[in-house]
């Protein structure tokens, strides 16, 4: 299948995943967890060690989906205080849902857009957002705008290995079984047929380095997990 029959055009993309997540949103944690064999629950975590909260810190979850970085984030900070913020309707319920004990506020909103003042928060983070957003560099310059200054931009996305016989292994698992996975799973194949495409065309860690960089962090790093699949990048705010 060829990426233009599987990718909204620009304009369409937002509504196209705000649609696609609240479809997929009473399955996506089991899927999650299917997908990446119960690792993303440790990629999550580290996430929110990266943060880097100090006592009673604010965290701010972009894109929070199920709220899944916001739970880690209570779990490893009871005293934080954290919101999530997503533009899907069906992922926010289902977040809210699922809390048992302390939850915390979700809000409903862009991650182009925040509603929050400048200066609000120790720390934000967003899971696996990026590659569904039409503007990356506004993404990451609207959570610089919101973080205080020496506070700390958290991002986890897919990325692609490039080592010759495992990238062909892993595009494979990829572009072939997850969708048919995503089938059995969630009866929803269109949005785990999306879900490998919308890889194709994202910055590699590098590049997405110096995107955060132009976005106005410093002290850019990353990590690169799972065989090559995952990077963890995170910068400063100066
Ligand atoms: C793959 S899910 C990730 C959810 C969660 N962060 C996690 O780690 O499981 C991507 C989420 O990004 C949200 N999203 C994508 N673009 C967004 C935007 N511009 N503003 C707010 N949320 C957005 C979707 O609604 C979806 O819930």
């Amino acid at each position: 299948m060829e990426q233009k029959d599987v990718l909204p055009p620009t304009e369409e993309k937002p509504k196209f995943v705000r649609n696609m997540f609240t479809e997929i949103s009473a399955r996506y944690d089991l899927m999650n967890r299917i997908m990446t064999l119960g690792q993303d629950r440790r990629w999550r975590s580290m996430v929110v060690k990266e943060a880097r909260l100090p006592e009673n810190g604010s965290f701010l979850d972009v894109a929070t989906g199920t709220g899944d970085i916001g739970y880690e984030a209570l779990r490893q900070h009871p005293g934080a205080w954290v919101v999530g913020l997503d533009f899907s309707p069906g992922m926010i319920e289902a977040g809210r849902r699922k809390h048992s004990g302390r939850g915390f506020p979700f809000v409903m909103g862009d991650a182009l857009n925040l509603p929050f003042p400048d200066d609000s928060f120790d720390a934000a983070a967003s899971g696996f957002m990026m590659r569904n957003v039409v503007d990356i560099e506004r993404a990451f310059s609207e959570q610089v705008r919101v973080v205080k200054p020496g506070g700390r931009v958290i991002c986890l996305e897919i990325t692609r290995p490039s080592t010759p016989l495992w990238k062909d292994i892993f595009h494979f698992y990829f572009f072939d079984l997850v969708p048919f996975i995503g089938q059995l799973v969630s009866k929803r194949k269109n949005a785990y047929t999306y879900l490998p495409h919308s890889t194709l065309a994202f910055p590699r860690p590098e590049e997405l380095k110096g995107i955060m960089e132009s976005a106005g962090l410093s002290d850019v790093t990353y990590k690169v997990l799972m065989l090559g699949t995952v990077a963890i990048h995170v910068g400063v705010k100066k």
